[in-house]
């Protein structure tokens, strides 16, 4: 609760101070829980903590990852308590980062203090590295990773950062889409304009920025990018009837989580297929003209949109990047100049499930949980989870404990208490599954 206080929101430079102020509480509780070895590492970002405690060179050696950022919290209004003042209500722990993703750095630590208390020591080495600006796109721990392979040398990755589906269905990820962040920014007139005088015969880039959107993806949830569908990857035949038969009935929890009567999107497709595999097509945020209360009339000279992609794992997104600014090119209407900014992207993974370190979690997680997990392909994204698996050759295992109605990203987020319990346990004996 106490680093639930600390607003380490990434992307806001006016937090910098505080995500620092995070990355040190995270490193003194490591020491405290007995880490020896625990450093700073400075980045041109935001800084990394690291932690090490090799117990036995005989042992195999786990890396775990986990991010200490946390994203924006507006809309302040709809939270039941502050973001940063942590409450406990019905079982529940509420704050920015509770469940994204300092409460699932926490359980894995309380699973190592709990092998510390019993035997002196973590049952095999451990290395532990966190970022600072994962929910900001993760620059520098890119560029750690793949100038520090020596240090990171491990015999598996473990990530707890991914949720399952219920809180008694347990899941292991078989894969994460990539993502492309770019920013669309369309220049009308040198100046805003007044309505009457201009309107009729003067750009206006919000209606640009519209036409170039719906155009991208129309009323069906097609995207048209010719490129894009070209490369569409073939889903294995046992995901196929997975995702056809939805055995854990996802299309209707979906629904619930959202508030929703109904899925929109492409619907010929099962929704675990739109969410596991399917590129998307999303608008974030749209600026220009007058938003403030009453009425103005003017034409805006400027618009922006901030619009992100996901991809399947097989996509490279610096050529997705070149499709969708030709894309972009080919439907900017005449008089507009109109500009596509390539913001942060992270590639996809499939996740190797044939090892002995994804088989004992799969093991872990059905001993705590009584029920053997499903592994599942997430919508979300984790960048550095691909340059692991590319840079250090080593299984990534994301085993996760958040729930479906967590609210990450969005107001009142919590984590559920029992889920951090459990997890705590499965993590402990998945340690002490992988001690030779
Ligand atoms: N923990 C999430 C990723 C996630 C979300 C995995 C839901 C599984 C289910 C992570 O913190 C996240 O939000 N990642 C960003 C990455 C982006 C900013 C590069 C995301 O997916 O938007
Ligand atoms: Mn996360
Ligand atoms: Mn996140």
């Amino acid at each position: 609760m106490e680093w639930l206080t600390i607003p380490s929101v990434s992307t806001l430079p006016e937090h910098n101070d505080d995500v620092r102020r995070a990355a040190v509480w995270i490193q003194n509780k490591l020491t405290a829980t007995g880490f020896h070895q625990t450093s700073i590492i400075e980045t041109a970002g935001h800084p990394l903590v690291y932690a090490e405690w090799m117990v036995d060179a005989t042992q195999p050696t786990l890396l775990i990852y986990g991010h200490y950022d946390v994203q924006p919290t507006d809309p302040l209004g709809l939270w039941q308590s502050p973001p940063f003042e942590p409450e406990i209500r019905e079982g529940n722990i509420y704050a920015r980062g509770a469940s994204d993703d300092k409460g699932q750095i926490m359980l894995v630590i309380a699973a190592l203090q709990a092998w510390i208390a019993v035997t002196g020591k973590p049952p095999v080495n451990i290395k532990i590295l966190l970022e600072g600006e994962e929910e900001a796109g993760g620059e520098a721990i890119a560029d750690y990773v793949s100038h520090n392979k020596e240090v990171l040398v491990a015999d598996a990755v473990l990530i707890c950062d991914t949720h399952m589906p219920s809180a008694s269905q347990p899941s292991l990820i078989a894969g994460l889409r990539g993502i492309l962040y770019t920013e669309l920014h369309i220049t009308g007139a040198k100046t805003d304009l007044h309505s009457g005088s201009y309107g009729g015969v003067a750009p206006n880039p919000i209606h640009a920025l519209c036409l170039i959107i719906s155009q991208i993806k129309t009323e069906d949830g097609t995207i048209h990018i010719p490129e894009l569908q070209a490369a569409l990857p073939t889903p294995l035949e046992t995901e196929k009837s997975f995702w056809k038969e939805d055995p854990l009935n996802i299309e209707k929890a979906l629904c619930e989580e959202m508030g929703v009567t109904d899925l929109v999107g492409e619907n010929d497709y099962p929704a675990l297929e739109r969410i596991g595999l399917r590129p998307t097509f999303e608008v974030h945020g749209i600026a220009g003209g007058f938003t403030g209360e009453g009425a103005k009339t003017v034409i805006p000279a400027k618009a922006t949109a901030k619009i992100s992609l996901r991809l399947p794992p097989n996509y490279n997104t610096n050529e997705v990047f070149s499709w969708l600014k030709k894309r972009v090119e080919q439907l900017s209407p005449q008089g507009y100049k109109v500009e596509l900014k390539n913001i942060h992207a992270g590639d996809g993974l499939i996740v190797d499930q044939d090892n002995h370190f994804f088989r004992e979690a799969a093991c872990a997680l059905e001993t705590a949980y009584n029920k053997p997990p499903v592994f599942l392909k997430e919508g979300g994204s984790i960048p550095i989870a691909a340059l692991f698996d590319k840079h250090l050759r080593t299984p990534v295992v994301l085993m996760g404990f958040a729930l479906p109605d967590d609210n990450i990203h969005a107001p009142n987020e919590k984590f559920n208490l029992q889920q951090f319990f459990m997890g705590m346990k499965t993590v402990a004996d998945y340690l002490g599954r992988l001690r030779k």
